[in-house]
């Protein structure tokens, strides 16, 4: 289907949104049609300008909280890239938009419970129409998903089936926060204290795979002895995202990893150090409290520009062999890193897969396609073996 622009940049005005912008403008400045939007036309302008995205690509209003501009919007893009959050504020009426006009979606929700909510509402609507709507394509849940797919690949080809016991360990990772990202996780507490069975929800390891439990899983929320890499471990705070977007991949592509249990941690360290480490960790706020960053502000530049990430994913076969796959990434996780992998999720929808409508996981529809690209344009890095 041809629509006047390839993909649509909705909430360019946001701190990831500009990073977005800014990445099209000098990564493909020949040969896509795209466009910039948000809620004021003078924001929009102001910004192309200040991240120097030339002022020939055009400018669209539409309102989170007016659906007939949202649908209009999406009646002209191929694929929105939505920066509009908290996802669970602002982003209903465009998923229904999306589903209703057959417009493909890529995003950066870590928020499962408005995540489940919309996979209920829209996920007919969407195949219906041919919509494909794709949430967490950004560091949660990218590097996750596509790093479990990697290593499972990798046990078929050596041991004939994939591991039943998966680890995803953090080695390093450098970057910060952004105000829009304090704000998801305020929205979240927020609705959990109206609603205390939202609670449960998130709670669950098969929250996004209705229909579908899987054994018991490793809740990773306590610091622990991780024999297998001889060290201590401590709660990741976005293992609760990637492990429920995880199950859905495998979900999704109909149990071809069978039952497994997963679970992310950060390696704090070695012996008593690594011990003291990981229940430092465990105690830590990362989001920084009171005092995080505002909506619109974020990681610095050069911040961005020197973080880093490098992920372990360790598969482990019943009869106790061992496989490894790893994931690396350049620039901060959340934003520099971030900001690359949402931009080229949506081409990689526009150009390099097709698939049906229905709301998908980044691993379960692009998989091999989206690592390709990403390892070419984006920075990443994927090994195993
Ligand atoms: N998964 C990941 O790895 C990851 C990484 C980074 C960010 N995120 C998520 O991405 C989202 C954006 O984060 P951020 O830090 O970029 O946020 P931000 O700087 O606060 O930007 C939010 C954007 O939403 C727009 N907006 C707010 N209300 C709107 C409305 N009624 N209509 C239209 N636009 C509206 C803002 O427009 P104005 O400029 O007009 O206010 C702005 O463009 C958050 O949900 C965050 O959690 C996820």
């Amino acid at each position: 289907m041809s629509r006047e622009f390839d993909v649509i940049v909705y909430g360019a005005t946001g701190f990831t949104g500009r990073l977005v912008a800014e990445y099209l403008a000098q990564t493909y400045p020949e040969g896509l049609r795209w466009a910039m939007a948000g809620r004021s036309a003078a924001k929009l302008a102001e910004v192309r300008g200040a991240v120097g995205v030339p002022g020939v690509v055009p400018l669209v209003t539409a309102d989170a909280a007016d659906p007939t501009s949202l649908r209009a919007m999406c009646e002209r893009a191929g694929v929105v890239i939505s920066t509009v959050g908290p996802y669970q504020l602002y982003g209903s009426d465009l998923v229904a938009a999306c589903a209703a006009t057959g417009t493909a979606y890529v995003d950066l929700c870590g928020e499962p419970g408005w995540m489940r909510e919309m996979i209920d509402a829209h996920q007919a609507e969407a195949k219906r129409s041919g919509a494909r709507i794709v949430f967490s394509c950004g560091f949660d849940s990218i590097p996750f998903d596509l790093g479990v797919l990697t290593l499972q690949e990798a046990a078929v080809t050596r041991f004939g089936r994939p591991a039943s016991r998966v680890k995803g360990r953090v080695r390093s990772m450098k970057g910060g926060f952004s105000g829009g990202t304090a704000a998801s996780l305020k929205a979240t507490l927020a609705a959990i204290a109206r609603k205390p069975s939202l609670g449960l929800l998130l709670a669950d390891p098969f929250a996004l795979t209705p229909g579908h439990r899987g054994p018991h899983q490793p809740t990773g929320m306590l610091p622990e002895f991780d024999a297998t890499l001889n060290a201590w471990v401590a709660p990741f705070i976005m293992a609760p995202i990637n492990t429920k977007n995880v199950h859905r991949t495998n979900f999704l592509l109909g149990q071809p990893w069978g039952d497994i249990q997963y679970d992310e941690m950060v390696v704090a360290g070695l012996g008593d150090m690594g011990k003291m480490a990981a229940e430092a960790l465990a105690k830590l706020n990362p989001l920084g409290g009171d005092k995080g960053p505002k909506p619109g502000e974020g990681p610095s530049k050069e911040e961005r520009d020197t973080g880093h990430y490098d992920l372990l994913f360790v598969g482990l076969m019943e009869d106790g062999a061992r496989i490894d796959a790893v994931v690396t990434g350049d620039r901060d996780p959340g934003y520099g890193s971030t900001s690359k992998m949402l931009a080229e999720s949506a081409l990689c929808l526009l150009r390099d897969v097709e698939g049906e409508g229905g709301i998908w996981t980044p691993g379960a529809l692009m998989g091999a396609k989206l690592r390709e690209r990403l390892v070419k344009h984006a920075g990443l890095t994927f090994t195993a073996g």
